[in-house]
């Protein structure tokens, strides 16, 4: 039902057209919050039995992953809600710490690689700080817009403040909503990116098919994760890396040593290059083919809707 009423309201309202509500998800779990495009602030709750997710009924019993802990199908997003709502305000400087600042360089391949010309539509789904929404409102200029998507309002205030205090104003909008049901209406992007977001998602195949239906015939997804290493002595040092050095980091830097092993847990735990190609084909992706960076710590995963 999130995803009838999310639909149904942006349907019948024209889409994601300046200061019209969206239906989204609040973090919460607890309610549905209604809040403008724009990110004004104004918002209402709902309760969320009103609106409950039949998919979710359906798969309470269901058991999934949450890092290397199994936990209830339903009980995982608001784990990962958890996480990132700890993690939000260090989230940039940990960042640039724990990737020595080559996170940069990735995401600059994915900004080159998704071809963006003036005047489009993007999506920058899972978004987070704004990282790549910001550089796409460069390259679309005042005619085009950048919607920066993520679920946790945590990660989405600190996203707004920063891409604010660089004057990106006009051409982007914020909108808090789940991958899994996205309140737009189909066929409305000409590119989608999700970078490093698709792994915290419960239900990964979902959340493709949900991206496929907003995309407009002839636009491309980006996906950015990471991913499987291809040469056995790089796998080696980064799992003495991440199990080690990045929890010890977290608690120093972010006095959250927990998030950063769930971030060394569900990087173990995401599809490899081919499943992920496999999962993107089965969702209606044509063309889809993938770049490993940095030995295959990250993938750059790309499709085409046509
Ligand atoms: C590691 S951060 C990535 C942020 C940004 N894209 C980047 O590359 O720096 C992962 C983001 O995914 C978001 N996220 C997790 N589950 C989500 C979901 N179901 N729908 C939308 N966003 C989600 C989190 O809130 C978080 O902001």
């Amino acid at each position: 039902m999130w995803f009838f009423g999310s639909q149904n309201l942006v349907g019948a309202t024209g889409g994601i057209a300046e200061s019209q509500p969206v239906l989204c998800i609040k973090t919460n779990a607890s309610v549905v919050s209604l809040r403008l495009s724009r990110y004004t602030g104004w918002q209402q709750h709902f309760p969320i039995n009103l609106f409950m997710d039949k998919r979710l009924q359906d798969n309470s019993e269901k058991i999934t992953h949450f890092g290397f802990e199994e936990v209830k199908w339903a009980d995982k997003q608001q784990r990962v809600a958890e996480v990132f709502h700890s993690v939000a305000a260090k989230y940039d400087i940990m960042n640039d710490l724990m990737s020595f600042g080559i996170h940069r360089l990735w995401k600059k391949i994915t900004i080159q690689k998704a071809g963006v010309k003036p005047g489009q539509k993007i999506l920058d789904l899972a978004g987070g700080t704004g990282d790549l929404a910001y550089q796409f409102t460069q390259k679309v200029g005042e005619q085009g817009t950048v919607i920066l998507s993520d679920i946790n309002a945590s990660m989405l205030d600190v996203g707004r403040e920063k891409l604010t205090n660089r004057g990106c104003i006009g051409n982007i909008e914020y909108v808090q909503a789940n991958a899994e049901c996205l309140p737009f209406a189909e066929n409305t992007f000409d590119c989608i990116t999700i970078s490093f977001g698709l792994r915290n998602v419960t239900d990964k195949d979902v959340a493709l098919a949900s991206m496929y239906r907003v995309l407009k015939p002839g636009g491309r997804l980006l996906v950015l994760e990471f991913s499987k290493p291809i040469m056995p002595l790089l796998s080696e040092i980064y799992d003495q890396y991440s199990f080690k050095i990045l929890p010890f980091m977290g608690q120093l830097i972010a006095q959250d040593a927990d998030s950063y092993r769930y971030l060394a847990e569900s990087i173990r735990k995401h599809p490899d290059q081919e499943i992920l190609k496999q999962m993107m084909l089965r969702a209606g992706f044509d063309k889809v083919e993938y770049q490993n960076m940095t030995g295959g710590v990250v993938a750059l995963h790309m499709g085409v809707k046509y």
